[in-house]
């Protein structure tokens, strides 16, 4: 029989979560591949600034070789000039334990290993096979374990690769399930070259979940082909409600030639808030801290809705 539109409608109506978990990695995702040097000084105000407009998960920095990455080479540094929130958790980037090392001294809240669901992105990104990375970060993982620390793991390249092209479901779930087995806490599936769309990106949020429990699986997706809203909303019609965003659009990784920055956190809080969702964040204070960083690196922000706004104050004091 067939549906009437209202029982169609009915059917199709799916509960989203209640409240979502932003982590903000535009310090980190978002600055690790400009050019230019941009200031320790800047770094800290805008870990402030994020704070302030109610972050409560910021990704600060990288401990990766500075050789590969020179921006992210005064992490000691960064981490020691934040005024810290007892309410907020800084995140950082530990590949081997040479980075965890390197970390530890600085008391993150969290670490993250990341790995990929391709061999050519693993190769290229942090020079080493899909197994051999598994094998580095395993001892990454206890150390941090003993630290007390939590482990995020992240998997990048999930819904494709610029060496590769198409990444299957499968090759995602085969390097969730080795996460799994050396005892990450959290997985994040990144779309790193932003191709995924909707129902591709459920189909490997199906193979997160089989591993990890909801609230221990995020998404985190880079806005180069316009589609991570979307597949923000498909996530949330999963009950996922953990996402990694950036602010004012920062960013891009060294080692994915084109791949534009995250989704601009600005814009997603502004979907948010349509929806219904609480994030305790201050959009308002969210864009002062867009710009703010834009103004630094001499550019508008990416951030559709952070554009939007600032023209309306503009016109709004004109
Ligand atoms: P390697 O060259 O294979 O490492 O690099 P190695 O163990 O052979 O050591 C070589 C040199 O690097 C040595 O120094 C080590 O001491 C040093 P030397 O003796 O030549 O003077 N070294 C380090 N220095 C500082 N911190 C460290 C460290 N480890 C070794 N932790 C390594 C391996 C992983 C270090 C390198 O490939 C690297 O740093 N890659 C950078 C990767 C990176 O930061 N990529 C961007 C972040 S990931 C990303 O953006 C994706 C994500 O957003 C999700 C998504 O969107 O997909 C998370
Ligand atoms: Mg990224």
């Amino acid at each position: 029989m067939e549906a009437t539109g209202a029982a169609a409608l009915s059917e199709t109506f799916v509960m989203i979560p209640s409240s979502v978990k932003i982590v903000d990695v535009g310090p980190r995702d978002g600055l690790q591949n400009e050019k230019q040097p941009v200031d320790t000084a800047h770094k800290v105000e805008l870990v402030h600034r994020l704070q302030a407009a109610g972050l409560r998960e910021i990704e600060v920095t990288s401990f990766v070789s500075p050789k590969w990455v020179p921006q992210m080479a005064d992490n000691a540094a960064v981490m020691a000039a934040i005024s810290r929130q007892p309410d907020v958790r800084y995140s950082v980037l530990t590949p081997n334990l040479k980075g965890l090392e390197a970390a530890l001294p600085t008391h993150p809240d969290e670490v993250v290993v990341f790995g990929a669901a391709s061999e050519a992105f693993s190769q290229r990104n942090i020079n080493c096979s899909i197994a051999e990375s598994v094998e580095r970060f395993a001892p990454v993982v206890a150390m941090a374990h003993e630290n007390g620390l939590k482990v995020r793991a992240a998997v990048s390249c999930a819904l494709g690769c610029p060496y590769q092209g198409e990444v299957s479901a499968d090759e995602v779930e085969h390097v969730v399930k080795l996460m799994k087995a050396i005892g990450v806490d959290h997985c994040g599936i990144a779309d790193t070259i932003g191709t995924g769309t909707p129902k591709r990106v459920q189909a490997a949020m199906e193979r997160a979940l089989k591993h990890f429990p909801l609230a221990e699986v995020s998404g985190h997706f880079h806005d180069t082909y316009g589609q991570a809203l979307a597949n923000i909303y498909a996530c949330l019609e999963m009950g996922i409600h953990q996402f990694d965003t950036s602010v004012a659009g920062l960013g891009g990784c060294p080692y994915a030639k084109g791949a534009t920055g995250n989704v601009a956190t600005e814009d997603v809080v502004f979907m948010l808030n349509g929806l219904g969702i609480d994030t305790g964040i201050d959009l308002d204070a969210l864009v002062d801290a867009g710009a703010f960083i834009s103004g630094v690196l001499g550019r508008a922000p990416v951030s559709r809705a952070g554009k939007a706004l600032l023209a309306k104050r503009e016109k709004a004091a004109a």
